[in-house]
């Protein structure tokens, strides 16, 4: 088979959503067509709004925006790799699960465990939580490779500065920096955060961080092809050009008024459909490792952004699809049962690779009769030759489904992916009349944290979560 170029396009396949395929589970095959003149109205208005409000970034792969970010976020890493034997990525949501997606998929799994002349680029440690055994056990594996801390970068990202979980990190790394490098801690510190306000940038104004910007009008999940994402990329080897060309690439595509030739107005229309009529439940299961935290990424931009209680105007309609994620082919032996058997309440996105970037032939020389098939053939052959098995069990339980084909995992492929998903969320906005760009509903618990860690001004809330979780006679 002739080698995929890595800026092949991603394709989708969706022939499986359709009613000759999957009966009264799936839409009918002119579905599209019939619904063509209103796709192609929500393209329009989606190209009228875009680099506007909260829209920016739809912008982030094109310039102006683009040649300023790349050429800031590779000026500092210039400055600081060669230096630099560990990066320590301080966020949460929208401010990590990007750069993790990004490390998962673009550079080894051993990646940390590489000697660093190999590497080529710093070890990695994405702190996305206050569990006290992540970050005290990550800290000191990276004091013990670097008692002085002067070959570490804490990497903050944090659009508001605010985030109880980012602050409490970052108070703690800076303690260390501070008592082990002195005055020099502040050259050991490079800040993702608003250009002009909020608590982190008047932090990084008073003591003299490296800063780089998250943009106005960018918010944190749609934020991975901004500094927010680009940065850890390019401190750990990853070509954030291709990435940005692949997301471009997507972005064209995803501007085409043909809905048919359109793959995030065919997705989210398949989707929102399908959820009308039950399909409630939106599975990624990415048959590839390397991808499989994108599917994570994907999570946070589908539940924070669809999941609204109120339309546009007002009306309740507690909006929304669960989106679940799964790996091929480990899950098929964890949740294809449910998947098969259980509530028809889901729909299936399968990823796929089409060429992975190295095989694993599994050698023939076991003599063992029910074994044989697989002697001679490889991994890769095995894992998709599951995944269309699986598809096609799926099929024989009538559980609609579509599959992403990556022609083979590299920057352009991963950046197409993310913007496509990016422009879904926007579509599928639209069709919900909903506000994909707002997150109300994660404010109680923020104020309740803060009430509860004797924050000024949030006493009031401290009260009433301990009022309303005092303790009862039902507990065993
Ligand atoms: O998508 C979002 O807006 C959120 O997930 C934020 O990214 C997350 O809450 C972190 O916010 P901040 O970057 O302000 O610390």
């Amino acid at each position: 088979m002739p080698k995929p170029s890595a800026t092949a396009p991603l394709t989708i396949e969706f022939a499986n959503c359709l009613s000759d395929r999957v009966g009264s589970h799936g839409l009918p095959p002119g579905a599209i067509e019939e619904s063509a003149a209103t796709l192609s109205e929500l393209t329009g208005r989606l190209l009228r709004t875009r680099g506007t409000g909260w829209e920016r970034w739809r912008d982030l792969p094109f310039n102006p925006m683009r040649k300023e970010h790349v050429s800031s976020v590779k000026k500092l890493v210039r400055q600081l790799k060669p230096s630099t034997e560990n990066l320590v990525v301080l966020g949460i949501g929208g401010s990590a699960l990007g750069n993790i997606a990004l490390q998962a998929a673009l550079n080894p799994v051993t990646w940390n465990l590489m000697p660093g002349k190999i590497r080529g680029g710093p070890r990695i440690f994405v702190l996305d939580n206050v569990d006290p055994h992540l970050v005290g056990q990550t800290l000191e594996e990276v004091r013990r490779s670097d008692p002085k801390f002067k070959r570490t970068i804490i990497n903050v990202v944090s659009k508001s500065g605010e985030t109880a979980e980012t602050a409490a990190q970052f108070i703690i790394t800076r303690d260390l920096l501070k008592k082990a490098l002195g005055k020099n801690y502040a050259q050991h510190i490079v800040a993702v955060t608003d250009p002009a306000k909020g608590t982190m940038r008047s932090i990084c104004d008073a003591e003299g961080y490296a800063t780089l910007p998250v943009p106005d009008g960018v918010g944190g999940r749609f934020s991975v092809l901004s500094p927010v994402g680009l940065f850890s990329a390019a401190m750990c080897g990853i070509n954030i050009d291709q990435l940005l060309d692949g997301a471009a690439a997507m972005d064209a595509r995803c501007s085409e008024t043909n809905p048919r030739k359109n793959p995030a107005a065919i997705i989210a229309f398949l989707l929102m459909e399908l959820a009308r009529r039950g399909k409630v439940n939106h599975v990624m299961m990415p048959y590839s490792n390397a991808l499989y935290l994108l599917a994570d990424w994907y999570r946070q931009l589908w539940a924070e952004s669809l999941g609204k209680r109120h339309d546009k105007d007002g009306k309740e309609v507690f909006a929304g699809a669960t989106p679940i994620k799964a790996l091929g082919t480990t899950d098929q032996h964890s949740q294809v049962q449910l998947y098969r058997e259980g509530p028809n309440d889901k729909v299936f996105c399968l990823v796929e690779v089409e060429r992975f970037q190295r095989d694993v032939k599994i050698p023939k020389g076991l003599n063992v009769e029910n074994l044989k098939y697989l002697q001679g053939s490889t991994l890769g052959e095995l894992l998709i030759a599951e995944k269309r098995a699986t598809e096609f069990a799926l099929l024989e339980s009538q559980r609609p489904n579509f599959t992403i084909r990556f022609p083979a995992i590299s920057p352009h492929s991963v950046g197409q992916f993310i913007q496509l998903w990016e422009v879904v969320t926007a579509y599928a906005g639209l069709m919900l009349n909903i506000d994909a760009y707002d997150q109300p509903a994660v404010e109680t618990g923020k104020v309740a944290t803060f009430g509860l860690m004797g924050r000024a001004g949030y006493e009031e809330w401290g009260e009433k979560v301990n009022n309303a979780l005092k303790p009862t006679r039902f507990t065993v």
